[in-house]
């Protein structure tokens, strides 16, 4: 087992930790009936260790009708049974920890399912009931009430409102299954702190917080006009008071959150993370940059800076459930991601894509703070074109066909080359169909080859904990030093160990100064020169 960082038994674990996120329904299938599984998840912890990771990152495992792929919890202390039993995870949370593996759990404030007890109770209770006060219920506009109750959009399109045959709207700022609570109710800040006490009370690490800056909303619900200063339903100021409260215990237990947290304004971003609020926050802006030195430097710079307002560790990310995975981004001509500007059939050049991807890989594991792995990263998976009559992302419904949706980063994953379905395990076909050529990414087939994806992801988390050039927590390893380079090439220290360089030119470059090449993401060039879209670990 790979050496234990100093961190890794501290309270600052989750500084620099580095966290692989698993989407159950398609890591690994342990009974073989096409979906994911704890079981599946249980058998591949040795291979976890092995990448050298210090804590999953699990998707919402709880009892859903998988409406939105289990982000509409119909009941949070049920496994939904798909996945497993409450027992199970028990024990995975307990296996995984003995191996040094934390556990963070997916928590979804903003909405539940419509089958979650508290929906199906306001349904039947019907207009002005107190049942119906735990969501926003409201009369439509218009002569016959037919007009939505005001002008909002869905994050998925659309309207965020659905009319019952009772003639009452309800909001949901995403699918129509995915009714938004109501924040102001005490009942729906009771219910939350036991769910967060009910994990850590099983030996949950960490929660992730999805949508964590829309669950409060502007009691009247008015129309969002461009500019509404505050905004009716984003980043609203009633939801610090909720954090802290949830800070308070997640500290009796000494667990840590992560923030789903999309804003541009960096001074607003900050906010959640003082230091009696979240830990930390997903860094979307790093996550959608394009492949571009400059706008990656300053993205780098913004993250640092504005992390620094409030003493939190920044965190990174290439890729998550909800994005186009980061070789078929990469190769593409528009390199930045963005959900608006998705369509189907955008060309792209794979082995471009992977070259730039081990390139961010390196990159990403080198800058200051926690990094976040999604699974199948570290084997290179590409996004998959799903065919349409296969797709299941409320997504792709609710643009009316035109988005692609997300399932394209969700096919199940390959572990074995020979074994049917890529040994994901199923003794039928996954739920979501693994396109031509899926085994040649198979975990077993990279395993041995130093040149993988896998191999290259193992190297850099091992080098990542025992290499004393990254620092620990708390120290000179927290910073980054920039080094003067030609343009396009970004080189930075961490500490005068220790020095991360990428070459985003058009040729190659000499090194910059060192006594040891530590690792590259490809072959260097005659005379030792970095190759263009590569990146090198160096000990200075
Ligand atoms: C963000 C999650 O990552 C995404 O998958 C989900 O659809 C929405 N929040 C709604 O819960």
């Amino acid at each position: 087992m790979a050496a234990n960082r100093p961190s890794e038994t501290t309270a600052n674990w989750w500084r620099d930790a580095a966290i692989y996120q698993i989407y159950v329904r398609s890591f690994a299938d342990g009974d073989g009936d096409g979906t994911g599984d704890l079981a599946g998840v249980r058998a591949k912890l040795p291979y976890l260790v092995e990448l050298g990771v210090d804590a999953l990152w699990f998707t919402p495992w709880y009892l859903s009708p998988l409406a939105d792929g289990g982000y509409d919890v119909a009941d949070y202390r049920t496994i939904d049974p798909a996945f497993g039993t409450l027992a199970e995870a028990e024990k995975l949370i307990a296996e995984a920890r003995a191996l040094g593996i934390r556990t963070i759990i997916d928590i979804v404030p903003n909405h539940v399912s419509d089958q979650h007890a508290w929906f199906t109770a306001a349904l039947a209770a019907g207009p002005g009931s107190p049942e119906r006060d735990l969501f926003h219920f409201r009369p439509g506009r218009g002569p016959d009430g037919a007009v939505p109750p005001n002008d909002w959009v869905s994050e998925f399109g659309g309207t965020p409102w659905t009319r019952l045959p009772d003639g009452e709207w309800y909001l949901h700022l995403f699918a129509t299954q995915q009714p938004d609570l109501n924040w102001a109710h005490p009942t729906v800040r009771q219910e939350h702190e036991d769910v967060l006490r009910f994990w850590f009370e099983r030996g949950v690490s960490g929660v992730r917080i999805d949508s964590a800056a829309l669950p409060a909303k502007d009691p009247a619900l008015p129309d969002f006009t461009e500019g509404r200063d505050p905004h009716p339903y984003i980043d609203r100021d009633e939801l610090h008071d909720i954090y802290r409260s949830w800070r308070a215990i997640a500290d009796e237990y000494g667990a840590i959150f992560v923030g789903e947290v999309w804003l541009p304004d960096a001074e607003r971003f900050a906010r959640y993370l003082r230091p009696d609020e979240l830990h930390t926050a997903f860094n979307f802006n790093f996550l959608a940059c394009p492949w571009d030195a400059g706008l990656l430097h300053s993205a780098i710079d913004d993250t640092l800076a504005e992390h620094a307002l409030v003493g939190a560790p920044a965190t990174w990310v290439l890729c998550n459930h909800d994005v186009t995975r980061t070789v078929t981004r990469y190769g593409r001509q528009d390199t930045g991601f963005d959900f608006a500007a998705k369509t189907f059939g955008t060309l792209t050049d794979l082995a471009l894509g992977t070259r730039r991807a081990r390139a961010a890989a390196l990159l990403s594991l080198a800058l200051p703070g926690a990094a976040y792995l999604y699974q199948g990263e570290e084997l290179g998976l590409p996004e998959a074109d799903i065919p349409r009559d296969r797709i299941q992302d409320p997504m792709h419904f609710r643009s009316g066909g035109t988005d692609p949706g997300r399932d394209g980063c969700r096919v199940p994953l390959p572990w074995s080359a020979q074994a049917p379905y890529a040994g994901f395990g199923s003794a039928v076909e996954p739920w979501l169909p693994q396109p031509a050529g899926w085994s040649s990414y198979a975990a077993d087939a990279q395993d041995a080859d130093p040149d993988s994806m896998l191999s290259l992801y193992r190297e850099a988390l091992r080098l990542r904990r025992t290499e004393p050039g990254f620092g620990s927590p708390g120290t000179a390893g927290e910073r980054l030093t920039w080094l003067p380079t030609a343009p396009g090439v970004l080189a930075f220290t961490r500490t005068d160990r220790l020095v991360c360089v990428v070459n985003l030119t058009g040729e190659a470059v000499e090194l910059p100064g060192h006594t040891e090449v530590l690792l590259t993401s490809g072959p260097l060039a005659d005379g030792g020169r970095l190759p263009q879209d590569t990146a090198a670990w160096l000990r200075g």
